[in-house]
C-alpha cells in the first residue's frame, strides 16, 4: 500500500492526491483520502478502485479541503477492495482517522477487546481495529494524540506503517512503523510522510529515514521522532537524488514504455563511477575488504524479477570469484534451517528495497552471524538500512509494476559486485577483469541499438500474436532465468499463461505440452565461444518443431544456424556469453508490452498486482 501524510499551510487535497498517483504503484484496489478542513472537521472520502475513481468522486462532489491531510492507496490484504475496506477507517465518532500498511497480526485477539467494548466495526480490515484502540486510548490519554498512538503501537504485532490524525489535534500527523516504510519529507513551514520519497518529491528532496520501531510526529514547523517508549532518536538526513520529472510519464504511452526505453541509461548509471580504466572498485565498498575475503559462500535472496537476476549473477559470480554461490527465493530461506553463519554472504536484491520476504531474510540471516549486502534501487529503503553494505542501481524510480530496467541495473550491479570481488580475491587477473568490464560498458549501446532496430518488428509481431493462450520460453545457461523472465513479465501483464524452461529439461516432461503451432521462444546461445551449447540448443529447438511448435529464436545478428529452425528471430547484438542476458532480455520486454498493449490491457497496472509487496 502507498501512505502519504501532510502539514502545512496548503490547501492539501491535491497534494495528497497527486502524492498518491506516485504510489499508486504500491497498490491500486482503492483508495482515499481525509483532511482536517478550515471549520476543524475532518473530513473523508474513500472509494474502490483505481485513484481516478475517488478523484472522480471528489470532482463531482467535492469535499471541504484543509492543510492537515492523509491519503492511501491499496492493495487488499485483510478483506476485499470494497469501499469500506478502503482506508481511512475513522474512529472517534469520525473525528479520528487511521491509515495503515502491512498486517497486524494480533489483531482478532485485539478486536475481541474492542467489540466488548461495543465499537461498531464497519470494514472487514485489521488497520480499523488499530483506529477503535486509538480513539480509546485518545479518550484514556485526555487528547494527547502522541501518548495515544505510542500505547497503542506498542501492542501491535506484525509489520506495520501506521498514520493517524485528530480533528481535535489540527495540523499534527502522528506516523509509526515496524519493518513497513515510511520516510519523511521536509519542506519550509509544510512537511510530509510517505511510505517513499516519490510521494514526496515533487515538493522537497530534503528527506529523514526512520527506523525501525519508531514514531515521528509532524507539524508544519517541527519533526519529532522518538522510539515506542518516547525517547528521543537520532535520524539520518539525505538529499533525494530522483528529480520529479523522473517518475512522470512524460510523453510516453506507459511508464513501462518508458523505463524499456531507459535500459540503456540503467546499465550505464549503475556502472558510472565503479569502472576506472577496466579496474571495477565500487566507492561504496571501500573499507569492507575483509568482509568479501572472509567468506566461503554466497547466497543471494530475492523475489519475482530480482531473484532471475540473482540466477543470472550466479553464473558471473561463481566462475569470477570462484565463491559457491546459491540462489534463494527469499520467502523460502528462512524456514528450512539454512546452513549460514560469519563466512556467509547474503547478497539480497530488491528494486523497492521493501519487499517483507527479503527484508525477513536479509534480517533473518543477519540474526545468525551472516554477513549482508544490499543491491538496491531505492535510497531510504528498509532493506539497504538493514543491511552491512548496500549496492545501489541507478536505473532510476521504476513505476510500471512489472520491472523492466531495474532488471537490468541488478544484472549489472552483480556483476561488479562479482569483479570487485574477484579483484580483491585476486581470482581473476586484472587484464580479464578489464576485458570483461569493457563488455559491461559497453552494454547500453547494444541495448540502444535493438531498440532502435527491432523495437518495431517485434511490437508487430506481438500484435500477431494477440490472441495466443500459451507461451513457452526456453533457454540455457544464462539464457535460463531470462527464459523465466520472459514467461513472468508475460504472465504479470498480459495474462496469458506462460512459461519458461530450461532448454534441456524440456523432454523430461514439459514437451507433452507442445501441440501444433505452440508458439516457444527459444534464447539462443551464441555460437561464438559456446559452440557445443548451441548445438545442444539447437537440437531441442528440432526436438519440439518436430511436434508442431513454432520457434521464435532470440538469436545473435549474423548467426544462420537457427535460421532453418525458426519462425521468427528476434536479433541481439553480440556480446561474450556471459553478458548475453543484458541483452536477450530486451526483446522479451519489448514483447510482453507489445501483446499487452495489442490487448487493450494497462501495462503499468496488472490486476491483482503491487510493486512493492510490504506483507509477507
Ligand atoms: C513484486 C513485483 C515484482 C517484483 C517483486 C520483487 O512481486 O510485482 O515485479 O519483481 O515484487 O520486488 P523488489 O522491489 O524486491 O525487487
Amino acid at each position: 500500500c502507498g501512505i502519504i501524510g501532510y502539514v502545512g499551510p496548503r490547501p492539501s487535497q491535491d497534494i495528497l492526491l497527486s502524492g498518491l498517483a506516485r504510489l499508486e504503484y504500491r497498490g491500486y484496489d482503492s483508495a482515499g483520502i481525509a483532511v482536517i478542513d478550515g471549520d476543524g472537521n475532518l473530513d473523508m472520502r474513500k472509494r474502490a478502485g483505481k485513484l481516478s475513481v475517488l478523484r472522480d468522486d471528489l470532482a463531482a462532489d467535492p469535499m471541504p479541503d484543509g492543510t492537515t491531510g492523509i491519503g492511501h492507496t491499496r492493495w487488499a490484504t485483510h478483506g476485499g477492495p470494497t469501499d469500506s475496506n478502503a482506508h481511512p477507517h475513522l474512529a472517534d465518532d469520525g473525528k479520528l482517522a487511521v491509515i495503515h500498511n502491512g498486517i497486524i497480526e494480533n489483531f482478532a485477539e485485539l478486536k475481541a477487546g474492542v467489540v466488548a467494548d461495543g465499537y461498531p466495526f464497519r470494514s472487514e480490515t485489521d488497520t480499523e481495529v488499530a483506529a477503535a484502540l486509538l480513539g480509546r486510548a485518545y479518550r484514556e490519554h485526555d487528547g494527547d494524540l502522541v501518548a495515544a498512538f505510542r500505547a497503542v503501537v506498542s501492542q501491535l504485532e506484525g509489520a506495520f506503517t501506521l498514520l493517524a490524525m485528530h480533528q481535535d489535534s489540527p495540523g499534527v500527523v502522528v506516523g509509526a512503523r515496524r519493518n513497513s516504510p515510511l520516510v519523511i519529507g521536509l519542506g519550509e513551514g509544510e512537511n510530509f510522510l510517505g511510505s517513499d520519497v516519490a510521494a514526496f518529491v515533487e515538493h522537497t528532496r530534503n528527506a529523514l529515514a526512520i527506523g525501525q520501531d519508531q514514531i515521528v510526529t509532524i507539524t508544519p514547523d517541527a519533526v519529532a521522532v522518538t522510539d515506542f517508549d518516547g525517547n528521543d532518536v537520532e535520524v539520518e538526513p539525505f538529499e533525494v537524488v530522483w528529480d520529479a520529472s523522473a517518475a512522470e510519464k512524460g510523453g510516453w504511452s506507459s511508464f513501462m514504455a518508458k523505463e524499456v526505453s531507459e535500459e540503456p541509461e540503467a546499465v550505464a548509471n549503475t556502472v558510472r563511477g565503479r569502472i576506472h580504466d577496466g579496474v571495477v572498485q565500487i566507492p561504496e565498498l571501500d573499507g569492507l575488504d575483509e568482509m568479501f575475503l572472509g567468506i566461503n559462500r554466497i547466497v543471494v535472496v530475492a523475489c519475482g524479477t530480482a531473484a532471475y537476476a540473482a540466477m543470472v549473477g550466479k553464473y558471473a559470480l561463481e566462475q569470477w570469484t570462484r565463491i559457491p554461490v546459491d540462489v534463494e527465493l527469499a520467502h523460502e530461506f528462512r524456514y528450512r534451517d539454512p546452513v549460514i553463519g560469519p563466512d556467509t554472504l547474503i547478497v539480497s536484491i530488491s528494486q523497492s528495497g521493501e519487499t517483507m520476504d527479503t527484508l525477513m531474510a536479509v534480517k533473518y540471516a543477519a540474526s545468525r552471524g551472516a554477513k549482508t549486502l544490499s543491491i538496491c534501487n531505492t535510497q531510504g529503503a528498509t532493506i539497504p538500512r538493514e543491511s552491512d553494505a548496500i549496492v545501489y542501481t541507478h536505473a532510476g524510480p521504476e513505476v510500471a509494476v512489472a520491472s523492466t530496467k531495474a532488471f537490468v541495473a541488478q544484472i549489472t550491479a552483480l556483476y561488479l559486485l562479482a569483479l570487485h570481488v574477484a579483484r580483491l580475491r585476486g581470482s581473476l587477473t586484472a587484464a580479464e577483469i578489464a576485458v570483461n568490464a569493457h563488455e559491461l560498458e559497453a552494454i547500453p549501446a547494444k541495448i540502444s541499438e535493438i531498440l532502435a532496430t527491432e523495437q518495431t518488428h517485434i511490437e508487430q509481431f506481438a500484435h500477431w500474436m494477440a490472441d495466443t493462450r500459451s507461451v513457452l520460453f526456453l533457454g540455457r545457461h544464462v539464457g535460463y532465468p531470462i527464459a523465466l523472465e520472459g514467461a513472468l513479465k508475460l504472465k504479470e501483464i498480459t495474462y496469458i499463461h506462460a512459461e519458461g524452461f530450461a532448454a534441456g529439461e524440456l523432454k523430461h516432461g514439459p514437451i507433452a505440452l507442445i501441440e501444433p503451432g505452440q508458439p516457444v521462444f527459444v534464447i539462443v546461445p551464441s555460437p561464438r565461444e559456446s559452440a557445443e551449447l548451441q548445438k545442444k540448443v539447437v537440437s531441442n529447438i528440432q526436438e519440439i518443431r518436430a511436434r508442431g511448435a513454432r520457434i521464435i529464436a532470440v538469436a545473435e545478428a549474423g548467426d544462420a544456424a537457427v535460421l532453418p529452425y525458426a519462425d521468427e528471430v528476434l536479433r541481439i547484438p553480440l556480446a561474450a556469453p556471459l553478458f548475453e542476458p543484458l541483452l536477450a532480455v530486451v526483446p522479451l520486454h519489448i514483447f510482453a508490452m507489445g501483446l499487452a498493449n495489442a490487448k487493450g490491457l494497462d501495462v503499468d497496472q496488472p490486476r491483482n498486482l503491487a510493486k512493492s509487496v510490504t506483507v509477507e
